[in-house]
This record gives C-alpha cells, structure tokens and sequence, in this order.
C-alpha cells in the first residue's frame, strides 16, 4: 500500500450502547466509508440495513460485516436489500421492507453514490443523467421515501455523505454539481421537516480518506501519495474518521445542529493559499482510538 495508514480500528469514541435498539438504513453500506459507517452503528448497538444496487459486494460486504462482528462479540442486527436508488418504487420497497424488519427507521445515511472521470466536453447526456439521478435524485428519493414511510410521524436523523467539491469538480463535474444540489438539499430539507423532529446534516469527505474501495476506484494507489501533499495533516485520513462525525450528527450530542455540512478533510478544501507552505510535520496524530477487535477490511 502506499503511505495510507490502514486502520486496525473496530470499535467507538461513543459509548457501546448509545444506539441500543435504534435502527438505520446505510446505502453503500458495504463497501468503503459505508461499510465503516455500518460496523460502527452496528457497535453502538443499531440495528442496520445496507442498500445497494450490486447485489454481489452487498452480501460480500455483508459477509465481512458479519465475521468482524462475530469476532467481536457485539450483535446488533444486519440485514441487505439490493436497491437502485433512482429507482422510486425500488426505494419504497426498502423502506417497506426495513420497517417490515425492524419496525421503526431511526436514521438514514445516504453514502451510496457513483461517477466517472471525463472532462465536461466529453460527458454524453446519458452519462451526465446517470451520475445526477444517482447522487442527487437517489438521495431526494431516500429522503423523502424516510419521510414519507416513518420520520414524518415519529422524527429521526439522516446524513448525506458528499465529496470535497468545495472549489468546483473539475473532471467530474457531474457529481460536483450534484454533490453541491445535495449540500443545499441538506438545508432545504432540514428546514421543511424541523417540525416534524427530522434533523438533517451531510458530511464531505476530502479525497484524503483512505479505503481499499477508493483505492481499486483510482486504479493507482500511488495517488494517495499526491493527494497527502495537500492535506495540511500530511497524512491519510481513516473511514472512521467519517464514520465517527456521522454517528455524532445521528446523535443527542449535536440535537442543536440541523442542516450543516461538516466538511472532515483535515482542512484539504481550505489550503489553496499561495502564501503559506506547510512544513512537513507529524503534529496532528493517527485517529487512535483503541480497538478490542482487529479489523482489516475496510
Ligand atoms: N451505489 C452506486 N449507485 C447506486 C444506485 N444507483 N443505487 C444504490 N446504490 C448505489
């Protein structure tokens, strides 16, 4: 691997019963940040079903899960459902079938998403289609979907997982566009439903974040070693350094926080000041939080 620091962490800053009996959908939940998103809610004690449209790394992902937690003596429930978020009535089935399983939907978490590397001239109209109804239009679905089958009576948390696309997206523009629809989503959707107890944030991870899903998706991982350049911590970031920000913005630790997007990218999306080099440092140290279980899958 190049310089990526490869967690061996499998467990929590929160305590281990924080999400006792709570329940959530994860889409992309098994692979990369959404697979790290799920095994940390399953510790805390929440119930979860992972949604993706490729049915083959959903039970694979699952299959992971499943081991890490037997490993681990914690067992929350896991459940799959194969699901394409642009399709409507594929995600009314998700939420039928969740609530059929588990009776209640707590929280949501949007991370399933996809695109492609072209420039803006050669993006067929297909292609730019797909990669919006995908990120931006799957996403409105599954909310509204949340909405509509259980949070408009009974409340709940969703966070939307976005990309660094802070100073545009050049070579996907497709999904900056759609990522920032997203970003204004949050706020729209977060202001619509405040009454009825629905609180909803978005988290954008910078390119920095590590997993062995990013890195199959580069083709190269010897690109990390350029991204690293331009992080300000001089180093790579963890899944569960995104997964522990979700779990806070799903928690009673940020009730007073609704419609924000927490940008965790060690301050990537900021540092483009000509002025200022940052020294080479080790100052900001690896996330550490001390494992009962190894894991090495994600
Ligand atoms: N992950 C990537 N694309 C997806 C889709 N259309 N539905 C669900 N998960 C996805």
């Amino acid at each position: 691997m190049a310089s990526a620091a490869r967690s061996k962490i499998a467990s929590s800053v929160f305590r281990k019963d924080l999400f006792r009996d709570k329940v959530a959908i994860v889409t992309g939940g098994g692979t990369g940040i959404g697979k790290g998103i799920t095994k940390e809610l399953l510790y805390l004690g929440c119930n979860v079903m992972i949604a993706s449209r490729n049915p083959d790394k959903l039970e694979t992902g699952a299959a992971d899960i499943k081991a890490w937690q037997k490993a681990g003596n914690h067992h929350a429930k896991l459940e799959t459902l194969p699901c394409n978020i642009r399709k409507e009535a594929e995600v009314q089935n998700l939420m039928i079938n969740t609530l059929d399983k588990f009776g209640q939907l707590d929280f949501l978490v949007n991370n399933g998403g996809g695109q492609f590397i072209s420039r803006a001239e050669d993006i067929k109209l297909k292609g730019w289609n797909a990669v919006v109804e995908t990120n931006l239009t799957g996403t409105f679905l599954m909310c509204q979907g949340a909405y509509r089958h259980w949070m408009k009576d009974h409340g709940g948390a969703i966070v939307n997982i976005l990309v660094d696309m802070w100073k545009g997206f050049p070579i996907m523009s497709h999904t900056g566009a759609a990522r920032a629809g997203v970003d204004n989503l949050t706020k729209s959707l977060a202001l619509e439903w405040v009454h009825n107890g629905v609180r909803i944030n978005s988290v954008a991870p910078g390119s920095s974040i590590y997993s062995d899903t990013a890195a199959a998706n580069y083709g190269d991982i010897k690109i990390f070693d350029t991204i690293k350049e331009s992080v300000p911590y001089h180093r790579l970031g963890t899944v569960e350094e995104i997964s522990s920000i979700v779990c806070f913005l799903l928690s009673p630790g940020s009730t007073f926080v609704t419609g924000e997007t927490v940008r965790a990218d060690a301050g990537q999306s900021h540092y483009a000041c000509p002025t200022l080099k940052i020294p080479a440092h080790d100052k900001i140290p690896p996330y550490s939080w001390q494992s009962d279980v190894n894991d090495d899958d994600s």
